[in-house]
């Protein structure tokens, strides 16, 4: 089958590399992809929100699935303008329907969701500007740090933790008044939680599901989890806390009223579901829910997959992922991400990369790359993907580190310590 998978990023290579080894795939499409994703297939210069130009691509080139990377297309509706056009319904979208995709267009409907469905989570209020003495009320009961989100979309910057209950109130004034445009016309005020963090990934059909392998994210630019929030820094899995108990909790507790919640609720739901969970004491909470998989937590979480992936997706949009098997590898793999400097503040493009080719036990998933000549160069923030396997979670992080010294552009930074806090004493 031909397949149109959408996005630019080293999740969108890690995919690619996982649906080009299908022995259903025919050609692959990658819109607009990277570098990477065009030694797998065939880069198309489309935006992964221009859903006419899209619509075109696909009648032309007889695309039978697409594969959605990031969450904007979802959040926009493209499952909708697929499903909903009679010239197009026949073509499969791996993701939810625009409804669905509020579990994180939303924080406000994913947290009224979570309390319909009983699934743990943080306690919280929704403030707009209407209710803000509310708001503060609810700021004056919890104790210290206070959690301020904006609802809507608003690139991973919208989530403010503040120590000083005056800062918080100043805060919600100024999220409310647009600090992040209309994303935080309205503000989910949350209970702080306080616990280790992992990625867990549902593919469901709708009435099915399997559980991928667990990650945790590295989402602090500096070392110890210190200084500014990144798109990810690095990334591990599976992960050793996540053990079979813990797994059994979060299967019952979490991601079965997950699934039974949106049938309930006449949400069609063909894709993955990426819970963002805590662990707090021996339980596990939801903070927050996405609509697609992780980024860099892909670039770990296909690697260990043995399974087709091509036909787990198949299997997704006839509603019979019931009837499959998901095969998984049981080593740990670990990505490293090599980032341009100064990133996530500003940064320069256009950085010749070298020794990409002197690589040969780490797997590289190109994210900000992009091809200028005879040269891969720089084209973003997060620039490689550095992933190795390894019996233990030691030995992948030393082949990644031994790899991703191998690899030269200039003022390129990357995280030493992944995995430092998983480490058994
Ligand atoms: P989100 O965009 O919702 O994933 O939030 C970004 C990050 O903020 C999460 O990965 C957590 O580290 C942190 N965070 C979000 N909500 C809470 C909470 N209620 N308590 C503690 N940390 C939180
Ligand atoms: N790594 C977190 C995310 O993809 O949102």
């Amino acid at each position: 089958m031909n397949v149109l998978l959408l996005g630019s990023g080293g999740r969108e290579h890690a995919l690619a590399w996982k649906i080009r080894k299908s022995g259903y795939l025919n050609n692959l499409y990658i819109a607009p992809g990277n570098a990477g994703t065009a030694m797998l297939g065939t880069n198309v210069s489309i935006s992964v929100t221009d859903f006419e130009a899209m619509k075109q691509f696909s009648l032309d080139n007889d695309v039978d699935m697409i594969v959605v990377g990031p969450e904007d297309p979802l959040v926009q509706g493209i499952y909708d303008f697929f499903h909903d056009d009679e010239d197009i319904c026949h073509i499969a979208v791996i993701g939810p329907s625009k409804k669905g995709a509020q579990l994180e267009g939303s924080k406000d409907f994913a947290k009224d969701f979570m309390i319909r469905h009983n699934i743990p989570t943080a306690i919280y209020k929704t403030v707009t500007l209407e209710n803000i003495v509310e708001g503060n009320t609810f700021l004056e009961s919890l104790p210290s740090p206070y959690v301020l989100k904006a609802d809507g979309l608003a690139a991973g910057k919208g989530v403010l933790i503040i120590d000083e209950l005056n800062d918080a109130k100043r805060m919600l004034w100024e999220m409310l008044n647009g600090k992040f445009g209309k994303a935080s016309s309205k503000v989910v005020i949350e209970e702080f939680l306080s616990g280790i963090e992992c990625s867990v990934f549902v593919l469901t059909d709708g009435n099915s599901y399997k559980i991928f392998p667990v990650a945790k994210d590295y989402k602090r630019v500096g070392e110890g989890n210190t200084g500014l929030n990144t798109g990810g820094m690095g990334a591990v899995s599976p992960v050793p806390f996540a053990d079979k108990e813990f797994m059994e909790k979060v299967r019952i507790s979490i991601v079965e009223p997950t699934i039974k919640g949106l049938q309930k609720e006449k949400i069609e739901y063909k894709g993955f579901i990426f819970l963002g969970l805590i662990k707090i004491g021996e339980d596990p909470k939801v903070i927050e829910y996405n609509v697609r998989m992780g980024d860099p937590e892909s670039e770990v979480v296909m690697p260990l997959v043995k399974s087709d992936l091509l036909e787990l997706f198949i299997s997704v949009a006839t509603e019979t992922l019931d009837s499959k098997t998901l095969e998984v590898d049981g080593r740990f793999a670990t990505t490293v991400m090599m980032v341009s400097g100064g990133y996530p503040e500003a940064y320069e493009k256009g950085k010749k990369i070298d020794g990409l080719e002197n690589i040969q036990d780490s797997i590289v998933f190109h994210a900000g790359t992009k091809i200028q000549g005879n040269d891969v160069v720089t084209a973003g923030g997060r620039v490689l993907a550095v992933t190795s396997y390894g019996n233990t979670m030691d030995e992948a992080l030393k082949t990644s580190y031994k790899n991703i010294e191998k690899i030269r552009f200039e003022e390129s930074y990357f995280r030493k310590d992944i995995g430092f806090d998983l480490r058994i004493p």
